[in-house]
């Protein structure tokens, strides 16, 4: 009978470094579907999307960073990977992702979520006018979600490439 080989802790550590990047960012590719369709037959469930959004962001992405990092920092040192480029992009890309979430992406969906509020308060049992300034976060939030989804896209394709 032939014994199954056992799993190194490298392999289980990259396991887990992958399994954390599919929990942290996963849902941020469905943001965009979740606005249009709460938008166009909802408005009035806008300020509870912007509040599932920054809770996503705190609760669920920020800890799910912190293990990607912590396991890349053991794969690095393990694996003797430190001086590669691949390792030093996957940093710069954590760095970049956290403070992007907590300097704007999370404030901004809070401001949102109050302007949001707000304009269903105001329309009574119309359709919500949500203005310019909302239109102005959307977009900020809009942007820089999407810069943030390439730049997990592009950092998946140098860890496997490893140029
Ligand atoms: C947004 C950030 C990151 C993403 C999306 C990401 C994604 C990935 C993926 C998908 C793999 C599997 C590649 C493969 O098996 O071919 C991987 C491997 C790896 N990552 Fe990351 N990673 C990130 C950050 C980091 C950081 C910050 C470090 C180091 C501090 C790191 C170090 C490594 C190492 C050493 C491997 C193993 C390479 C190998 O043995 O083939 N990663 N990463």
């Amino acid at each position: 009978m032939s014994a199954v080989p056992a799993a190194s802790a490298y392999e289980l550590v990259l396991a887990l470094h992958v399994m954390a990047v599919v929990v942290a960012f996963g849902v941020t590719f469905a943001f965009p579907i979740m606005f249009v369709v709460g938008g166009r037959s909802d408005p009035s469930s806008l300020p509870t999307l912007h509040r599932i959004e920054y809770s996503i962001e705190r609760f669920l992405i920020n800890p799910t960073l912190a293990v990607v990092l912590g396991a890349g920092i053991f794969l690095a040192s393990d694996g003797h990977h430190w001086s590669e480029f691949f390792v030093q992009w996957g940093i710069a890309a954590v760095v970049v992702i956290g403070a992007a979430l907590g300097a704007v992406m999370i404030p901004t969906a809070k401001r949102a979520e109050e302007l949001a509020r707000a304009a269903v308060s105001a329309s009574a049992s119309g359709e919500p006018e949500m203005g310019g300034e909302y239109a102005a976060a959307v977009r900020r939030l809009n942007l820089l979600g999407s810069a943030l989804s390439a730049l997990v896209l592009v950092t998946i394709a140098f860890m496997v490439v490893k140029p």
